[in-house]
């Protein structure tokens, strides 16, 4: 028995063919068109760093993409929408990116690197180690856990 028609295997090898060109047309398109709205980070910034950037800031913060970015206005779409500026957390990151930038071209680019940016001395986990918000309660939690003997005064 014949489960395909030769027809059917030319239709098939067509669609193959369709997905792989629009998998490489998604990868080949030039990176300044995808995201559209980088304030801090570099705009030509590949796929690939953009997502160990944002990896990097979910563990340091031990949170979801959604602690910073809005879900779509439009309530039908149920995904978040990147380049929306809505959620306050995102203008709260550009800050803290900002400072951390600073720090590094400031008391770490003994060098006198033209590209401090790429210095990361201290970064989000250097003070966030997977907290929200490091606050003092927070850092004394973690430091009861860390030394016990600090609770007997
Ligand atoms: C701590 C906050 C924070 C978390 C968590 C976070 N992001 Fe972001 N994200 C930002 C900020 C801030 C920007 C804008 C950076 C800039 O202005 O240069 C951004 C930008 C982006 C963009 C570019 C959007 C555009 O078109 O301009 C994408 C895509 C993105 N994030 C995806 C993700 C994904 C996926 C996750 C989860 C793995 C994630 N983000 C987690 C803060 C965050
Ligand atoms: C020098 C230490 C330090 C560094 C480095 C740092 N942060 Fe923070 N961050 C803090 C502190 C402290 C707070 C809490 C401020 C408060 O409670 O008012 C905070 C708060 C935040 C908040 C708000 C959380 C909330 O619940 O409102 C976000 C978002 C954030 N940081 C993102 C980042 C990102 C992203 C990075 C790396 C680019 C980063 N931070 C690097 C110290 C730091």
């Amino acid at each position: 028995m014949k489960f395909f028609s030769q027809k059917s295997i030319g239709v098939i090898l067509l669609f193959a063919a369709f997905i792989s060109i629009s998998a490489t047309v998604k990868f080949n398109s030039r990176p300044g068109d995808k995201f559209k709205n980088l304030k801090v980070l570099p705009k030509d910034i590949s796929d690939e760093d953009l997502d160990k950037v944002m990896d990097g800031f979910k563990e340091a913060l031990g949170v979801k993409c959604g602690f910073c970015h809005a879900r779509n206005a439009d309530t039908t779409i149920h995904k978040l929408d990147f380049a929306s500026d809505a959620n306050e957390h995102k203008d709260i990151a550009r800050y803290m990116m900002t400072m951390a930038n600073e720090i590094n071209a400031n008391y770490f680019n003994w060098e006198k690197s033209t590209r401090p940016d790429t210095i990361h001395a201290v970064r989000c986990i250097t003070c966030h180690r997977g907290l929200k918000e490091p606050g003092a309660e927070e850092i004394g939690e973690q430091m009861k856990l860390l030394s016990p003997q600090i609770e007997k005064k």
